[in-house]
């Protein structure tokens, strides 16, 4: 499959071109680079995968495949201008199908642990699948990271919506859920996310996007000099399994307090006994906010580059995972073997085990309802 997407800004710029020939010559007309492409990706199961590539009007440019939903590629620019690669992955399908911790893609249909893989909706138990002993993590064996979305361009052709229906039961979880992930790619450096889900009986959902970043090499070095900021004063302390205790505690004097922009290096082996059950930072924390409208999560800045990374949200939460599980035995883009901490997820959700914490906002989605929560990733360098 290779066909070029026209989209509908191209009449626009007809039009435009047309006003600018009938007011007679001018400079040379402003250029965009807007463009949607669709390719092959490879095929699994006997099912092809598409991979959607979107360049906005400077060239920046992102690549989604129909596996996992998953961003393969983010290229923008440093502080010179020089474009460069900032999320980790694969170069091929078949890597991405044999082995990885979840780079780039959707996460359901429960991102983040359901403790012991149970949990109760009005009275009636359910089981998930095990997956990180003792608990069930990113939806189980065959989350929504593994299976085939069908992607189509969006109308406004800045972007692809990706959609799959999960049967009642899959993985366990009840009901049948239709998914629509749409991810749109803005002239202004901004991958905006937006996630919709309906059911047919009372399920679980918590949706996210597992995107390991590293502004600096896209992964060949750590991300320890890297600065984040959160925008959170309190977290949901883990046990030993990394399930929230169900207290929501304060940041204040801990090594897990970025209000201030502090280098993710600086405190993590500090002697803290919640950066020893992460191995390194891989929490909960509870975002600022007044209301539920898109607002400030979190901002990296790499020192090297100048690129910087703003994360907004509706989510009540983002889990910050430095890549402690990262080892170098997947070797991804280019050959590039992932060592330890080479990238940082900064994944926007309601908190872990929901489903067993009645005092945790509610993870819990209706016939009658619809589950509509967006993010935006925003890239710019200084
Ligand atoms: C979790 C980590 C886990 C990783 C898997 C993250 O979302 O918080 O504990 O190891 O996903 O790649």
């Amino acid at each position: 499959m290779q066909f070029k997407f026209s989209p509908t800004w191209l009449a626009g710029l007809a039009a435009v071109s047309l006003l600018v020939w009938a007011c007679g010559p001018t400079e040379t007309e402003p250029t965009s680079m807007r463009a949607l492409e669709a390719s092959d990706f490879g095929s699994v199961d006997g099912q092809t995968v598409a991979l959607f590539t979107l360049t906005n009007d400077s060239g920046a440019k992102v690549g989604i495949i129909e596996y996992g939903g998953i961003v393969v590629s983010l290229e923008v620019p440093d502080r010179d201008g020089n474009v460069g690669d900032v999320v980790l992955g694969y170069d091929t399908l078949d890597a991405y199908v044999a082995d990885t911790p979840y780079f780039g893609a959707i996460t359901g249909r429960y991102a983040n642990r359901i403790a012991k893989g149970r949990f109760e909706i009005d009275g009636t138990a359910y089981e998930l699948p095990v997956n990180n002993e003792p608990n069930s993590l990113h939806g189980g064996i065959k989350g929504f990271d593994k299976v085939i979305w069908k992607g189509t361009p969006t109308a406004s052709g800045d972007g692809v919506e990706m959609v799959y229906v999960s049967a009642d039961g899959e993985e366990g979880y009840p009901g049948e859920l239709s998914s629509k992930v749409t991810y749109t790619w803005t002239d202004d450096n901004e991958l905006q996310i937006d996630y919709e889900a309906t059911t047919d009986k009372p399920t679980v959902i918590n949706l996210t996007n597992h995107s390991y970043f590293n502004l600096k090499d896209g992964g060949a070095s750590p991300i320890l000099d890297h600065e984040m900021m959160i925008n959170a004063g309190m977290y949901t302390p883990v046990d030993a399994t990394s399930i929230p205790t169900g207290e929501i505690a304060s940041l204040d004097g801990t090594p897990l307090d970025f209000r201030t922009a502090t280098a993710i290096g600086a405190r993590i082996g500090d002697d803290h006994e919640q950066i020893g059950f992460g191995a390194g930072y891989d929490h909960n924390y509870v975002l600022n906010r007044d209301d539920d409208a898109l607002s400030l999560a979190a901002t990296v800045y790499d020192p090297h580059s100048g690129r910087a990374m703003d994360v907004l949200t509706e989510e009540p939460g983002v889990q910050f995972y430095s890549g402690n599980f990262l080892d170098g035995h997947h070797v991804g883009k280019g050959g590039v073997a992932y060592q330890h901490r080479s990238g940082l997820c900064l994944e926007t959700q309601h908190y872990p085990d929901s489903p067993n914490q009645p005092d945790f906002p509610s993870t819990v989605l209706r016939p009658d309802e619809t589950y509509s929560t967006s993010t935006v990733y925003r890239f710019y360098a200084r």
